[in-house]
Formats: C-alpha cells, structure tokens, sequence
C-alpha cells in the first residue's frame, strides 16, 4: 500500500468548466459556446497577444524568476511598491501559497458557505480545518466570519466578488470584519473580478494594504483581461507577508509569454473599457429576458449570473449541451436547482436564452 499523507486522500478533484472540444467530440456538435468558466468572451487583449507572440523567439531563455518588469507595471498601476506584490501561475497559485505559507495541519480557515472551490483545497491540501460560515442573503456573512475566529484562524478568504454568488461585500462590512481581525490572522480578499464591480461601496481594498493592516489581495489577468490561457494572476500585501509567501514559491512560476502578455494587458485600456461594456450590457440583457422568463436571479457584480430554474441544474446542464451550450450546474456549489452562466458576447446570450426557454418549456 502507497503511505499517502492524510490531507491528499480528503481532497475532492476540481470540477472545471466542460471544454468546447470536449463537447463538440461526445455530442457530435460543430456549434458550441461555453459560457462556464467566466472567461472573458471578447478574446484577449489584442496587445497582451502581440507582446506574447514576440517573446516567443525568447522560449529557450528561463523566464524572469521576478516578475520585474510586470511587478513594476503593477506597482505604478497600483501605487504600490514592488516588494508588496507576488506573482503566481494564476491567483490559483497564491492561493495554494497562502495555505502552504501560513497553516499547520489543524489551523482555522474561515470561508463562505457558497464560495470558489480553491479555497478548500489549499486548505485540505494543508491538513487545515475549515470552518463554513452560513451566508445571508446570497451574501458573505462577513460579522458571523469575524465571530467564527479563534485562537487558531489562520486565513479568511472573501470572495469579492463571491464566485459563484456574484455578490460584494461592502466596504463597511469588510471595516468592521478587519477590526476584529487578530494580529495572527491574514483576511484575503480575492477580486478575481474587481474590473466588473460597479457597486459604489464596494471596497478599494489597496487602501488596505497600504495601511498595514493583514490582508491579502488577489487579482488576476485571468478575467478582464482575458489571458486565462497563460495563468496569471497576482497578490498585494505588506512586504512581511509578501517576503513569507515568496518562500514557498518555485523559482520560475510565471512563464515568459504570461509575464510580457500581461505587462502589455495591463496598458491596454482600450480592451479593457470594451471588456466591461460588453458585461454591463449582456447583464441588462439577460437581467431583462430572466425577468421575461418568471426567473429569479442573484444580482451581480462579476461576469457570471446564478439564475434559479426551479429544477435539478444537472438536468438542465445536460439539456442545454444537448443545444450546445455550456454553462455550470448549481449542485456543484451546493445550490441545486440555480445554473450559473457566464456573461458572453450578445450573439451568445441569446443563443443562451433561446436554448434555455425552449428546456424549460
Ligand atoms: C473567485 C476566484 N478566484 C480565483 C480564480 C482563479 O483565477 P486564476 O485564473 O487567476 O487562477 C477564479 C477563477 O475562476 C475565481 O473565480
């Protein structure tokens, strides 16, 4: 019998968006859309592109172990000095960083009842102990967070936006959550979706770190940007924490086309704009037909929507590969009878929405 460490065996294997060409094969479809994995439906950015297919003459060289220059991108993007950003093989990375970073097997970390799976795994991963807090809402209950710590909280993670709620935590809430935040604990924020927030209270959580206060903020190049493909994605703390994380990161975890693509992404402003226009306007127009079809939903500040179908999401998952479209079942998140789809280009959505009438009908 293999000796495997404990944690491995409680670990549940992610459940990814189904790919396009995965789709196309079983089903013997040549028109398919995904509209499940929040990826950014425009393409991306053209320069993040460009800049990559230079650096491709460059692939015999190790990349640069530093990030510098994608750190200092970011840093003037941020205001913020180089030694408080991380940057790792998507926010993924920094997440499974953090865990390895900061817990012992036993040590607390405090997540959302409805919340982006990584969290448990890196958790897991650890030997750590989760503690789930009951949303409210569709919310974050970020005062019954503050009340769950102890002694042994090592890590909150708050989802801002919450994947897959779609909801913010406020920057009131978030106030009052980090001044109940003891010294030996670390509040991450992940805003893996920050470039679609709209809300007036949501948070600007740099301000945070520029306070000193333990926390930790993810961002990535994943979403807005649309890099997806070459993962990455970045953290922002105090350089003590920043200087503890490095520790356990390899040495060559961002890869040459990542690290100049999103140097390029990061200027590109033009894509950008484009990027969040077409999410407004593909959420007025699904918020629109979900009202025409008697269907309630989670308003949202991201690019995805939890909308409730009233019936098993599996069943209407398959329904909708059947049309070709994918998008994600609820009971993976522990909300079975809502589907969670990602805004897409307005030719997508409706192709969405037609689908979706004609299943439920
Ligand atoms: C809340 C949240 N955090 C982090 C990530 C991971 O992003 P990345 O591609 O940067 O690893 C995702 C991706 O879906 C997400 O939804």
């Amino acid at each position: 019998m293999m000796k495997v460490r404990e944690a491995i065996l409680g670990i549940k294997p992610y459940v990814p968006g189904k790919p396009i060409e995965e789709v196309k094969r079983e089903l013997g479809l040549s028109d398919v859309i995904k509209l499940a994995s929040n990826e950014n439906p425009l393409g991306p950015s053209p320069r993040g592109v460009e800049a990559a297919g230079k650096a491709l003459e460059s692939l015999n060289l190790y990349p640069d172990g530093a990030c510098f220059e994608l750190k200092e991108a970011l840093s003037a993007h941020l205001g913020v000095s180089s030694d408080e950003l991380i940057v790792g093989n998507g926010s993924d990375e920094v997440i499974k960083l953090l865990a390895e970073t900061f817990l012992h097997p036993e040590d607390e970390v405090i997540i959302g009842q409805y919340t982006f799976s990584e969290y448990e795994f890196a958790t897991r991963l650890m030997g750590g102990k989760l503690v789930v807090i009951d949303a409210l809402d569709w919310h974050e209950n970020l005062a019954a967070m503050a009340e769950a710590i102890t002694d042994k909280t090592r890590l909150i993670f708050v989802g801002n936006p919450n994947n897959p709620l779609g909801t913010i935590a406020k920057k009131e809430a978030v106030d009052s959550l980090l001044a109940k935040l003891p010294q030996d604990a670390i509040l991450v924020l992940d805003e893996a979706y920050y470039e679609y927030a709209t809300d007036p209270d949501y948070p600007q959580s740099v301000d945070y770190v520029k306070a000193g206060k333990n926390v930790v903020v993810l961002r990535t190049f994943s979403k807005a940007y649309g890099l997806a493909g070459l993962r990455v994605g970045y953290g922002i703390a105090k350089k003590e924490i920043i200087d503890l994380i490095s520790r356990a990161r390899e040495p060559f975890n961002v890869n040459s086309l990542a690290q100049t693509a999103a140097v390029a992404a990061l200027g590109d402003e033009e894509h950008l704009g484009a990027s969040q226009r077409v999410n407004e306007e593909g959420k007025s127009y699904l918020y629109a037909q979900f009202d025409r079809l008697g269907l309630s939903y989670i308003p949202t500040e991201a690019n995805f929507i939890m909308v409730q179908v009233g019936r098993s999401s599996r069943e209407v998952f398959q329904a909708l590969l059947q049309k070709g479209v994918i998008i994600r079942t609820g009971n993976i998140f522990g909300l079975d009878n809502f589907i969670r789809v990602s805004i897409g280009l307005p030719e997508e959505n409706q192709r969405f929405i037609a689908a979706l009438e004609e299943v439920l009908a």
